[in-house]
């Protein structure tokens, strides 16, 4: 194998990843940066926007090779269209698109304020869409494009206390599928549905007892890492999975299989 078949990290690459144009959106933490970090690994070249300046700050430290890392809210279409125009002018069309930014709010279905789900949906729903249309309008126009998107489980079966999430999960879903009708042969889109993963936002609603007791009911017993999710979203990417479009593709540890308490 050469060496520019293998990454930094020693994983072979996988092919047709090399010098593409890959924009992951909320790729400043957890899986959006476990992804940028992999696409970088793979001879991409990695552009992340995320509304968390901060971390974007840190980002050229934490993923050494990124291209660009560029403020941008995705549930704003102005910001949206400033973005990319901005890419467009230093980089060209983008190759992939992972459209991975997402919020999650835990609380009961009768508290749900109309702000709080009007802002879930404007993240998860809102922000998938603008930011594929802009993706998919230059993809087209270049003959080709791979677009990404991060669902969840949720977005499949129902689950307490995320009524709306669940709610913008399942309409990304939707939205996955329609477009790999309208923009097939030249765009591909395909949605990973992850389980439970370990990042930031997980951290923020779980308990140490609660992330015990969900692990304890995965058949695989534990959470996925953000790299395994990272993984999926290289080979979705990649010219390997050349044909594979319209699909939702569960990384959940077997939740999806038959329940989450399916061994009990
Ligand atoms: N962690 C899980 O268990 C899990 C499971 C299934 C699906 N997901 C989905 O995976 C995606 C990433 O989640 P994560 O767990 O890595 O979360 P995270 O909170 O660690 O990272 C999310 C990133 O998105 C950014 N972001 C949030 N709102 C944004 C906005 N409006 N514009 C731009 N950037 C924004 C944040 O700043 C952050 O950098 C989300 O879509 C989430 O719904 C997560």
């Amino acid at each position: 194998m050469g060496s520019d078949e293998i990454s930094s990290g020693g994983i072979p690459r996988r092919p047709g990843l090399a010098g593409r144009l890959v924009i992951v959106t909320g790729g400043a933490s957890g899986i959006g940066l476990a992804t940028a970090r992999r696409f970088v690994a793979e001879g991409a070249r990695v552009v992340v926007l995320d509304r968390d300046e901060q971390a974007l700050a840190q980002l050229p430290g934490e993923v050494p090779g990124v291209a660009a890392a560029i403020p941008c809210d995705v549930s704003d279409p102005q910001q949206i269209e400033r973005a990319f125009a901005q890419l467009d002018e230093r980089f060209g069309p983008p190759g992939v698109l992972i459209a991975n930014a997402g919020i999650s709010i835990r609380h009961r279905f009768l508290d749900i304020t109309p702000d709080e789900w009007r802002r879930v949906m404007a993240v998860n729903l809102d922000g998938v869409f603008f930011c594929a249309r802009a993706a998919a309008r230059r993809m087209v126009g270049a003959g080709r494009g791979v677009i990404l998107v991060t669902a969840s489980t949720n977005g499949v079966v129902g689950h307490p206390f995320y009524a709306d999430y669940n709610a913008s999960k399942a309409g990304v879903i939707l939205l996955v599928r329609s477009m790999a009708l309208e923009l097939a042969p030249a765009v591909r889109v395909n949605a990973v549905a992850p389980g439970y993963v370990l990042t930031p936002m997980q951290r923020a609603e779980y308990t140490d007892e609660m992330l015990d007791a969900t692990n304890a009911k995965i058949p695989l017993r534990r959470h996925a890492t953000p790299e395994e999710v990272a993984a999926l979203f290289a080979y979705l990417a990649s010219d390997e999975a050349a044909y594979l479009t319209g699909a939702v593709i569960p990384i959940d540890g077997g939740e999806l299989a038959g329940g989450l308490a399916s061994h009990d």
